[in-house]
């Protein structure tokens, strides 16, 4: 293909065709508008497959490196926003190979030998995802920080609130036990991403259309210089897969469930009812009609959001289900997805860290519910337990002191008092901070577990941050 054709507008496939194509058809098939993010990637494996055509001998070196400043120069075009691009250029690929082709001349028409859009739009999305999905784990990580210093100070008061079965009191918790209960689940979320990254870390440069090459190419010169861990053993599965993109989008939907639980949790504290958390102005927002309104609008959008990350992925399997090998214009549907998918969860960790780090615990109403004397009949009954009755009778006897208390209106403690089985000993219970402090069994919501429990966690987050 000469520079002159492409410049004239053609599309780079133009050979075969005796017409230009339809206006419509480049409105309807075209990938630029959201594939143009991919340029850094574009240029980092055009770069590399050129480096290999010169180390086989498929490109001179004064070529090679005339190509090699011309993708640099390109490159540099995009980082300083001076790229213009044309009307021909269908995606990223195409739109840098043509502008390369303009700078280098000749040799810059030697860039796609031993090459497909196929092998390389896969080598691309894959460099793309290594570089944004650690990203995100990262910001995962980050979260993870600003709830375990929010737990530590938490721990300093020893702050309490009540702990909710069906969302009705149950038993008293210790606020930093229920912080980190967020942190394992972002933990695994992280330890997901790793996984994803490792299997992803494979490249699929050198598969060309889907069958390889009859030029001496070696795959595995290119796969090195972009840094991936090893290189495809079967050309129609490496233009093919899009595993890593569903893995993500798994990973990324679980970890947009988990934040949208977070922000549930988040709504409700921060309502009148509840009263447990105040969020810091900067990280709230108002009503246009209601002048009093101060609302947990971040909060909800990570409840929001999480429809659109799951869609993300089920519209992606759905795209990719029944797909025969190999390349399909179909898998250029992958992108959307995924770019929508690792941009929305990004913002919604940074956003809900900020809120979360900035944001007041109201002590005196978390104090408030922990307290409640209903949150006691537990541990009454396991105070008959641990006196040799059978845990099925102390919670019948217990059951009839809560249900005299509501009957009579008498405060518990006065019945358990009172009680012939029970008495002065069982209402000791009732003291404030106590049923809390017996919850002391492994992984409990007590402080002397608590202990335990964040020395597993410190190790489980340095492991993160080293793998
Ligand atoms: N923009 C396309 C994509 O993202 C490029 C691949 C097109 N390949 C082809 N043979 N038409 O998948």
């Amino acid at each position: 293909m000469s520079e002159k054709n492409v410049s004239d507008g053609a599309a780079l496939w133009h050979g075969r065709f005796d017409a230009a194509p339809a206006e419509e058809l480049m409105a309807y098939t075209e990938s630029l508008s959201f594939d143009k993010r991919l340029w850094p990637d574009d240029i980092f494996g055009s770069k590399a497959h050129v480096t290999m055509l010169i180390s086989v001998g498929l490109m001179s070196k004064v070529d090679g490196e005339n190509v090699l400043a011309a993708l640099d120069a390109v490159g540099n075009e995009f980082a300083s926003g001076s790229f213009v691009f044309e009307a021909s250029d269908e995606d990223i690929h195409t739109a840098i190979e043509r502008r390369v082709t303009q700078i280098a001349g000749e040799p810059g028409g030697r860039i796609h030998t031993g090459r497909s859009r196929n092998d390389q739009v896969a080598t691309a999305v894959r460099l793309w995802c290594k570089r944004e999905v650690a990203v995100v784990r990262a910001r995962v990580l980050e979260f993870v920080d600003t709830l375990e210093s929010r737990a530590v100070e938490a721990d300093i008061q020893q702050i309490r609130l009540p702990g909710y079965t069906h969302v009705q009191h149950a038993q008293p918790v210790l606020l930093s036990h229920h912080l980190r209960a967020h942190s394992w689940s972002l933990l695994r979320d992280a330890s997901r991403l790793a996984d994803t990254l490792q299997r992803l870390d494979v490249s699929p440069l050198g598969a060309g259309a889907l069958a390889g090459s009859s030029l001496p190419i070696n795959p595995e010169v290119s796969a090195k210089e972009m840094g991936f861990a090893t290189t495809f053993a079967n050309s129609l599965d490496a233009v093919s897969d899009r595993d890593f993109i569903a893995e993500i989008l798994f990973d990324i939907a679980l970890l947009g469930v988990h934040l949208s639980r977070i922000g549930e949790e988040w709504v409700l504290w921060t309502s009148a009812e509840f009263g447990f958390a105040t969020l810091n102005d900067a990280y709230a927002t108002g009503s246009s009609m209601l002048p009093q309104k101060k609302n947990a609008d971040i909060a909800e959008l990570a409840r929001g959001k999480a429809g659109r990350l799951i869609g993300n992925l089920t519209g992606l399997l759905a795209m990719l289900k029944g797909l025969p090998l190999a390349y399909n214009r179909d898998l250029q549907e992958d992108k959307e997805p995924l770019f929508d998918s690792v941009d929305q969860v990004r913002r919604a960790l940074v956003a809900l860290n900020g809120m979360i780090a900035t944001a007041t615990f109201n002590v005196a109403n978390m104090t408030k519910g922990a307290d409640a004397e209903a949150l006691v009949a537990t541990d009454l009954a396991e105070w008959l337990v641990q006196r040799g009755m059978p845990f099925r009778e102390a919670h019948a006897v217990v059951g009839k002191v809560v249900r005299d208390a509501i009957a009579s209106g008498t405060p518990m403690v006065d019945i358990v008092r009172a009680h012939p089985q029970l008495g002065a000993d069982a209402a000791s219970l009732f003291v404030p901070g106590v049923a809390v402090a017996n919850r002391r069994s492994l992984g409990a919501a007590g402080p002397d577990a608590a202990a335990a429990q964040k020395t597993r966690l410190d190790a489980e987050i340095s492991r993160a941050k080293k793998g």
